[in-house]
């Protein structure tokens, strides 16, 4: 596992440079959207054949967080966060909000499709369009323990075998994740020992991404290839590494495996 510290749009550059070095056209995919900002830099790097757009946009995801977690005091309530939602997160008017600004972000865009549906719904509608072989699914959508391990299980089979990688965000564990009750790094800690998947990229930063591909992926040669060739500045950590690294915020966040 390649520690960049970059931001994640590293990550995307790296991508967009082995599609481009072997003419792919990926198809990829973001769940959990919210405005469609990352989903923008994410169309802006990738050139993307085709990108699905896949969130809820409901206020339900709350009720659920509320249900699961008002009993843990070191967990925030979920308006804690409303400044990042641009409204109450209780308020099915935040969501409607946000829905649209996604929609107006992708108005003229005609290979962008907008699923608005739970991510595990989605994929009966991905699967009735026969949309199969993606190269890139994000994965940012609910961030509890049992639902990303859905995420991640449940989308498996739509990755291409050979190019096809997860790229999962908030993927660490730190104080401010203790108290969203995070479950990112845990669930993929899992999902790698049931899928035999393995961490490619993480980015040193707070709320960390990490890159993830199946063992048998072309992606691990080619990603190692790109840093080889490359001026790019890492640290190479073993993969077994991945279920400590905690975030330690000094003057500003690092990533830590100790
Ligand atoms: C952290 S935000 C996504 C941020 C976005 N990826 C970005 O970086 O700009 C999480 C989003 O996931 C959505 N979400 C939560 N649970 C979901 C579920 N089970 N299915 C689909 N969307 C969900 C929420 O509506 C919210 O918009």
């Amino acid at each position: 596992m390649k520690i960049i510290d970059a931001d994640l749009k590293l990550i995307y550059q790296i991508l967009s440079t082995i599609y481009k070095d072997f003419d792919i056209s990926p198809v990829v995919a973001e769940l959990g959207v919210l405005k469609g900002e990352n989903a923008l830099a994410i169309y802006e790097f990738l050139s993307p054949k085709m990108m699905y757009l896949i969130d809820s946009w409901s206020c339900d995801a709350t009720l659920e967080y509320e249900s699961i977690n008002s009993h843990r005091g070191w967990v925030d309530e979920p308006d804690k966060y409303a400044f990042y939602y641009g409204g109450s997160l209780k308020s099915q008017l935040t969501f409607d909000r946000l829905y649209e600004e996604a929609c107006a972000n992708f108005i003229n865009f005609n290979n962008v499709e907008i699923i608005k549906m739970q991510t595990l719904e989605a994929i009966r509608e991905l699967q009735k369009k026969k949309v199969t072989n993606f190269q890139l699914i994000y994965v940012d959508a609910n961030h509890s323990y049992e639902k990303v391990l859905d995420d991640l299980m449940f989308y498996k089979p739509l990755l291409d075998p050979e190019y096809g990688c997860f790229q999962l965000n908030d993927c660490c564990h730190s104080k401010a994740g203790v108290n969203q009750n995070l479950g990112v790094l845990e669930a993929a800690l899992k999902f790698c020992k049931i899928a035999d998947f393995v961490p490619l990229v993480a980015v040193n930063r707070d709320f960390t991404d990490i890159l993830f591909a199946h063992k048998s992926s072309l992606m691990i040669d080619y990603v190692d290839k790109i840093f080889n060739n490359n001026d790019l500045s890492f640290v190479e950590v073993p993969d077994q590494f991945l279920g400590s690294l905690t975030v330690r915020v000094g003057v500003r966040p690092n990533i830590s495996f100790i």
